[in-house]
């Protein structure tokens, strides 16, 4: 992307947008715009101040680029404006990733499909992302039969309030969790990371079995494939 294109961080002030805000500066993009709701609308985040971001504002095709990190519902109402407007919406929730004709991207594993983007690229789950590029080189070589893979999900992955609450948490009394709804055979993260991880390696019908758990440490996933 050219340092010049205008970058909006839609989620600026949360767990994820907070980093992109980082890593855009320290690869020298200075076009770069900050929105998150109206609750954070005139906060300060280094020398960018957080725009309210709104339907008119993402629209009004000033934008290239949308970033977008601020949940699945907000996600849905919020990320058609930046596309009406002519931005590229790359989008972190799970508001799109399953949906047909949007291309569901890991660069490593299936880059050349973000080509086929008709304004969203969706980015798949944090658990999903590791797990493809540990799997399409296998796949590539041997072939996948069938894949058994448990998960330890830390407490950034639900964002910034939920690291809050583990912060002020004595360690005796943090546990482990299972985080996600519930729909009677998988939990929500579960059937998640088995729909993203078929679409990705193109293999629909690859049998994969999941357990997804929270657990009370503040950065970094592990998983047991
Ligand atoms: N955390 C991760 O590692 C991770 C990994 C992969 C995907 N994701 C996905 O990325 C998304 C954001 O996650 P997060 O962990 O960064 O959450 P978070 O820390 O709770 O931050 C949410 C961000 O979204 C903004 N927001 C919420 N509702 C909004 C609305 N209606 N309009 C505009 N902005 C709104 C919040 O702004 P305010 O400050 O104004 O409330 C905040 O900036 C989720 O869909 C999540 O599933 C997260």
């Amino acid at each position: 992307m050219a340092r010049s294109a205008r970058i909006g961080v839609v989620g600026a002030t949360g767990a994820v947008g907070t980093v992109t805000l980082a890593l855009l500066r320290e690869r020298g993009y200075e076009n770069v715009r900050a929105f998150a709701s109206a609750r954070s609308a005139g906060r300060m985040l280094g020398d960018l101040q957080v725009e309210e971001a709104t339907p008119e504002a993402l629209s009004a095709g000033e934008l290239d680029v949308c970033l977008f990190s601020v949940g699945t519902s907000a996600s849905r109402d919020l990320v058609p404006h930046a596309v009406s407007g002519g931005a590229i919406a790359v989008d972190k929730s799970s508001a799109y990733r399953l949906q047909d004709g949007v291309p569901l991207v890991v660069p490593e594993v299936n880059g050349d499909r973000v080509a086929e983007h008709d304004g969203i690229v969706a980015n798949p789950n944090c658990c999903t992302i590791p797990l493809t590029m540990a799997l399409k080189p296998l796949h590539d070589a041997a072939g996948l039969a069938r894949v058994r893979l448990s998960t330890y999900q830390s407490m950034s992955g639900a964002g910034a309030g939920r690291m809050e609450e583990l912060r002020a948490t004595p360690s005796a009394e943090a546990h482990l969790g299972m985080d996600w709804d519930f729909d009677g055979e998988d939990f929500e993260e579960e059937s998640k990371l088995r729909g993203e991880t078929r679409k990705i390696l193109e293999l629909p019908e690859l049998p994969i079995s999941v357990t997804c758990v929270r657990v009370p440490v503040l950065v970094g996933h592990t998983e047991a494939i």
